[in-house]
């Protein structure tokens, strides 16, 4: 099922019961306004989170990381009633960060998880379930014999070739967020081995799970296409059968909202 979009007005209402908001920021990939978008968003940062950002070789990849945390610790913020900078983050082993235990205590529980890639943040926030979303910048050039087979089960590699040629770049990438917004929502990441979940690789069909790795065969995992973003895939996935979705695209990141309390 694709997710509607919803104005920013309306998602800042409180996130309650099986209700999940997908957040699509831009990242100006040429950023003019560089020193702007650091001073602002290290304010919203913690001095680990700054000094993470200040490792990266690239500015586009620090852009990527600054602006993804800052707009989650924002939101998070908003829909928990905290300032940014008390939201405390924990990082599993694996690297999914979750609210930490005393962040809980004080806002009630709140999932989240965030991908980047090329022009786009994504984050995603749910009261009642897990989730994990992903987001790929599409290209055709980067379908390569190696890499499909590294991502795709031999059925999907089957169901891929049986596809007409122009069509066969957006199935991969549907598959391929559609398995790493899985992986993300589990908690595994790549660990969990790409091969052994199976999804729906047909663009023209709604995103589905089809077959998930022990112990999560019967967990009520979904998957939703994120529309709307020109030259990207995007698949959120969620721990719920049923869900109450909405997409948020934010023009500028000057426009996330929230007050710093
Ligand atoms: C998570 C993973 C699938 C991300 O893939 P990607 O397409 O390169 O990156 P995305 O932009 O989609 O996601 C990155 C975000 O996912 C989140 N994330 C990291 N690990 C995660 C995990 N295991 N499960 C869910 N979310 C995770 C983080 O918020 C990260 O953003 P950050 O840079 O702000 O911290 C991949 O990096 C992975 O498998 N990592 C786990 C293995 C690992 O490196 N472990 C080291 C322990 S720290």
């Amino acid at each position: 099922m694709a997710i509607p979009l919803i104005r920013s007005a309306d998602a800042s209402a409180a996130l309650v019961g099986d209700a999940v908001h997908v957040w699509c920021i831009p990242v100006a990939e040429q950023a003019d306004d560089d020193a702007a978008l650091t001073d602002a968003v290290n304010a919203w940062l913690t001095p680990v989170e700054q000094a993470r950002g200040q490792r990266f070789v690239q500015p586009e990849d620090r852009r990527r990381f600054q602006l993804g945390r800052a707009a989650t610790r924002r939101l998070l913020a908003g829909y928990l009633g905290l300032s940014p900078t008390a939201i405390g983050l924990d990082i599993d082993p694996s690297g999914k960060p979750r609210l930490d235990q005393h962040t809980r205590a004080l806002g009630g529980t709140m999932h989240f998880n965030i991908s980047h890639s090329g022009g786009w943040v994504v984050a995603a926030f749910a009261r009642g379930f897990e989730l994990g979303v992903d987001v790929e910048r599409v290209s055709a050039q980067a379908l390569e014999p190696g890499l499909i087979d590294h991502v795709l089960s031999e059925r999907e590699i089957q169901a891929l070739r049986a596809l007409p040629p122009q069509r066969q770049t957006a199935a991969f990438f549907k598959g391929w967020t559609s398995k790493e917004a899985f992986a993300k929502g589990i908690g595994v990441g790549l660990a969990v081995g790409l091969k052994s979940v199976e999804v729906s690789i047909d663009p023209e069909a709604p995103a589905r799970l089809m077959q998930a790795p022990p112990p999560h065969a019967s967990d009520p995992w979904q998957l939703h296409t994120i529309e709307g973003l020109e030259g990207y895939a995007a698949t959120l996935a969620v721990a719920a059968r049923s869900a109450h979705l909405g997409r948020i695209v934010v023009g500028n990141w000057r426009d996330i909202p929230g007050d710093d309390q």
